[in-house]
């Protein structure tokens, strides 16, 4: 990485102060402020973090204006076609893929761990049967750092950590579902692969046999392939953040389980479909939703629309639509949500309000179908996003906390408050 350019910066008393230009390794430029506030007192504001570069990351790719993303270098495309999630997940945390052995290796390892303590049953019993499937997982991973106190030792092996949790979610997730529903928790069966050991936990049930539909199994893995990571993301870099203070690993990602909850990330998917299912019940034609929807009509926003960063298309979008028709088709399912999403893309991609504002849709606007179409259930859609995110959210944590330059994440702020005043007692205010 190149670090030979510089920039001028000059401050309203005229004082200039020379900031190194760092080049990555795609030619993306960033103005290195390190030193701003030593050498001149100033510091940046930049709220939402916009403009913000918060590391240096050899993990994922990604160009908002060419649609482009990569894991590692490999193309989001190729992966999705080639590669199946765990071959992806050691790539994301390994970063290479694995040969042969090593594959052998990372999958029998995840095979292996993939049980709970049985007192964890327990907590799944304590929890309200209306939980969201979110609070249990967080609940759940945070858990595990009890199970497995060595995790809060800083010089512990964490490969081995990394396995459990990358197994462990899995059936935690299936666990929280079945319990949701009153069905018995069905364990994992070692025979299975990773996805399709997922789908017998869910689906399974002890009273019959169940077989695991090859194309549920492929498109699990395509799904949580695109999702597997997308650089420093609102979750991701919870997860940097809270794993910088130095907390343990099943801390810092339940921290990232409990970010992308919330609907303008990866809460999304379940929002794209409530939001369909609105549309569908109230009567309203979508054209007046997207009516609503450009008016600003009580903040109604087209979910599953927009990205922070992909201002032309979500390169795992465009996989997606194709993929939904597919695994529709396959199933012999026919969805009305998918013609209410098509009908909205459609006119929404003409339209002026979308096309000033750079909003297609992203990789929740057609995942929720597809889930739907699995027989996932919509509070489910995001713990999904959260499996798929898992071996991401490692790779970064991995990344952090090998990187010697690692510092805690403490950001700045413009104090906007009252200046000084006194206390008064209570009789006197
Ligand atoms: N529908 C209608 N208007 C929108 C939308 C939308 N989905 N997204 C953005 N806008 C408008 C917004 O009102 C604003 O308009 P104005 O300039 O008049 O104030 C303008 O576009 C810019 O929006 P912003 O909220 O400032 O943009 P952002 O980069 O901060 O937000 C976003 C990105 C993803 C949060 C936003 O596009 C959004 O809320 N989308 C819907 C939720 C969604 O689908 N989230 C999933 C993101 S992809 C999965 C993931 O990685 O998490």
């Amino acid at each position: 990485m190149a670090e030979k350019q510089e920039a001028k910066l000059t401050l309203p008393d005229g004082k200039e102060v020379k900031l190194p230009v760092i080049v990555g390794t795609e030619d993306e430029h960033a103005v290195d402020i390190s030193k701003l506030r030593a050498e001149s007192g100033y510091i940046t504001l930049d709220t939402g973090f916009m403009n913000t570069g918060s590391t240096k990351s050899a993990i994922t790719y990604l160009d908002g204006e060419q649609g482009i993303l990569r894991y590692r270098g490999y193309p989001i495309e190729e992966l999705a076609e080639k590669s199946n999630f765990v071959e992806v997940s050691y790539l994301l945390i390994n970063g290479k893929l694995p040969n042969e052995r090593e594959r052998k290796d990372f999958g029998t390892n995840l095979t292996r761990h993939s049980l709970i303590h049985e007192d964890m049953h327990n907590f799944f019993a304590g929890f309200p049967p209306t939980s969201h499937p979110m609070a249990v997982i967080s609940a759940m991973v945070t858990s595990l750092s009890a199970y497995y106190p060595d995790s809060l030792d800083r010089d512990t092996d964490v490969s081995i950590h990394i396995t459990r949790l990358l197994s462990k979610l899995r059936t935690i997730a299936a666990f929280a579902y079945k319990k949701s529903i009153g069905q018995p928790l069905m364990y994992p069966k070692n025979s299975l692969n990773y996805c399709g050991n997922f789908l017998h936990m869910m689906f399974a049930v002890p009273s019959e046999d169940y077989e695991v539909s090859p194309i549920l199994e492929k498109a699990v893995n395509q799904l949580l392939i695109l999702h597997a990571d997308h650089e420093q993301n609102c979750s991701t870099s919870t997860v940097r953040m809270v794993g910088s203070s130095g907390a343990n690993l099943y801390a810092s990602i339940a921290a990232g389980i409990l970010a992308l909850w919330g609907p303008l990330h990866g809460g999304a998917n379940q929002a794209v479909i409530e939001m369909l299912e609105g549309i569908q019940k109230s009567g309203i034609s979508y054209k007046q939703f997207l009516e609503d929807v450009k008016s600003k009509k009580d903040n109604t926003r087209l979910m599953g629309f927009g990205h922070r960063v992909y201002k032309n298309f979500d390169p795992r979008a465009k996989i997606l639509k194709k993929m939904c028709d597919e695994v529709l088709a396959h199933l012999g399912v026919n969805d009305p949500l998918l013609d209410i999403a098509k009908s909205m893309e459609e006119v929404a991609l003409k339209d002026d309000y979308f096309i000033s504002k750079k909003l297609y849709p992203n990789v929740d606007f057609y995942s929720g179908i597809i889930y739907r179409a699995l027989g996932i259930p919509t509070n489910m859609f995001t713990v999904m996003f959260a499996l798929g995110r898992l071996p991401g959210w490692i790779a970064h944590w991995k990344e952090m906390v090998e990187d010697k330059d690692t510092k805690i994440g403490r950001p700045r702020q413009i104090y906007t408050g009252d200046k000084v005043r006194h206390y008064v007692p209570i009789e006197q205010r």
